[in-house]
């Protein structure tokens, strides 16, 4: 067996480290994870797990996929960061992949889904601000939307719950309904210079944005003259069935976000753009020390790689069906299920009663890996390797713990 922390922790002990040393910003579940593999991963006791989260939509290959391993480990003895002021070859490889996979001009890399919405926030503002003259700096979000927790990026999550205590907030973000156009057209002024949304918002619960609505909102950035920021980061790379999230719409965005999936696990985020506001960049403007760095690129090329070779998309689709369709019959058989959202591997069930925190901690108890959202929505993400088997099993695994549970 492999020597890893694995061998040596038991929960008590890591539980206590953690609160003696780990700054308290999650309220983590009690449960210390050490191993994963394919759609499954084991906790120090070695109890046995099923993943319908996927580390939040981020192991879409799995755990430790034999080919995104054998990538990150080559890569780790050759060359893992030189920064830069250099070039590498895995970056340009890798940009040219999303840019044939997007149909956008330029890419630009970073770790974080927060950094590449910064980069697109500062992109917008500069292309703005060159395009149409110094007051163009607004950027309009909509409710409910989540765009990552360093300032800017919070700012423009519309979330007042997440702006508490770290007042004041950045200047040059306005706020709308979701899915109201008329909304959003009212708000548009002689200072907005893009709109920034995700196309299916994740962190609030799954909430698609209506045809007629992105449709719309790419009408209107095309008449005003404004940046459409699409954030991908939790849609994008297989997530919704389809490459991109808007995909499902037939718009393009200008700018696209991604993170989450693209390094299969590995921390990697990347910002694209069309070529025309990729221009507004010019060296010195924008830059991340370890952004696109050669291990982190190789990660995400391996991941790309497999998601084609073993046609994830396609499995996203056609699994996300049968999971809508078992999650729509668990909801006839029960009287408090709401509403259930899913497209794709992305999927929410709503409750009409409170119950969402313990449900979740049920499923845990029974060895699933669910995430509730509030009190009333059970969030599922698992791997885009999932198959009928592990739907089968999941919804089996929530429908006893609702039994058991209410
Ligand atoms: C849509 C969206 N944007 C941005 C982020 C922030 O990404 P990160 O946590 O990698 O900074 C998230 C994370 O959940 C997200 O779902």
């Amino acid at each position: 067996m492999a020597i890893t922390a694995r061998n040596e922790v038991d929960t008590k002990t890591v539980v206590q480290m953690d609160a003696d040393y780990v700054m308290h910003t999650f309220n983590r579940q009690r449960v210390v994870f050490v191993r994963g593999e394919g759609m499954r991963v084991w906790d120090a006791d070695g109890k046995e797990y099923l993943d319908f989260l996927a580390g939040i939509a981020v192991n879409g290959l799995g755990h430790c996929h034999p080919d995104l391993v054998a990538a990150i480990r080559r890569q780790a003895a050759e060359l893992m960061h030189v920064c830069n002021l250099y070039y590498v070859p895995q970056q340009p490889m890798l940009a040219k992949r999303l840019i044939e996979l997007s149909g956008l001009g330029k890419a630009f890399f970073c770790n974080s889904g927060a950094e590449a919405n910064e980069a697109a926030i500062k992109l917008a503002r500069k292309w703005a601000k060159e395009t149409h003259g110094p007051d163009r700096y607004e950027i309009i979000t909509a409710e409910g939307s989540f765009h990552g927790r360093t300032l800017a990026t919070v700012t423009a999550t519309a979330q007042p719950k997440y702006h508490e205590g770290f007042e004041p907030m950045m200047p040059g973000f306005k706020y709308v309904p979701f899915n109201d156009l008329a909304a959003l057209e009212a708000a548009v002024t002689d200072r907005t210079c893009a709109i920034m949304l995700e196309p299916i918002q994740g962190e609030s619960g799954v909430h698609p944005a209506s045809q007629e609505y992105l449709v719309g909102v790419r009408r209107l950035c095309d008449e005003r003259g404004l940046l459409l920021i699409l954030d991908e980061i939790q849609t994008g790379l297989g997530r919704t069935g389809k490459w991109f999230g808007h995909q499902h719409y037939g718009i393009k965005p200008d700018i696209m976000t991604l993170a989450k999936t693209l390094g299969g696990g590995f921390p990697i985020g990347a910002c694209l753009a069309t070529d025309d506001a990729a221009k507004a960049f010019v060296p010195g403007n924008h830059a991340s020390t370890f952004g696109g760095n050669p291990l982190a690129c190789a990660a995400a090329l391996a991941t790309l790689d497999v998601m084609e070779r073993e046609k994830l998309i396609e499995n996203s689709g056609e699994t996300g069906a049968y999971l809508r369709q078992r999650l729509e019959e668990l909801q006839t058989r029960r009287n408090d299920i709401a509403e259930v959202r899913c497209i794709g591997l992305m999927a929410a069930v709503e409750f009409n009663r409170d119950c969402a925190p313990e449900l979740s901690a049920e499923c845990l108890r029974r060895g699933l890996i669910v995430n509730p959202i509030g009190r009333r929505i059970i969030r599922m993400l698992p791997p885009l390797i999932a198959k009928k088997e592990h739907v089968d099993t999941a919804v089996r695994v929530l429908g006893e713990a609702l039994e058991a549970e209410a």
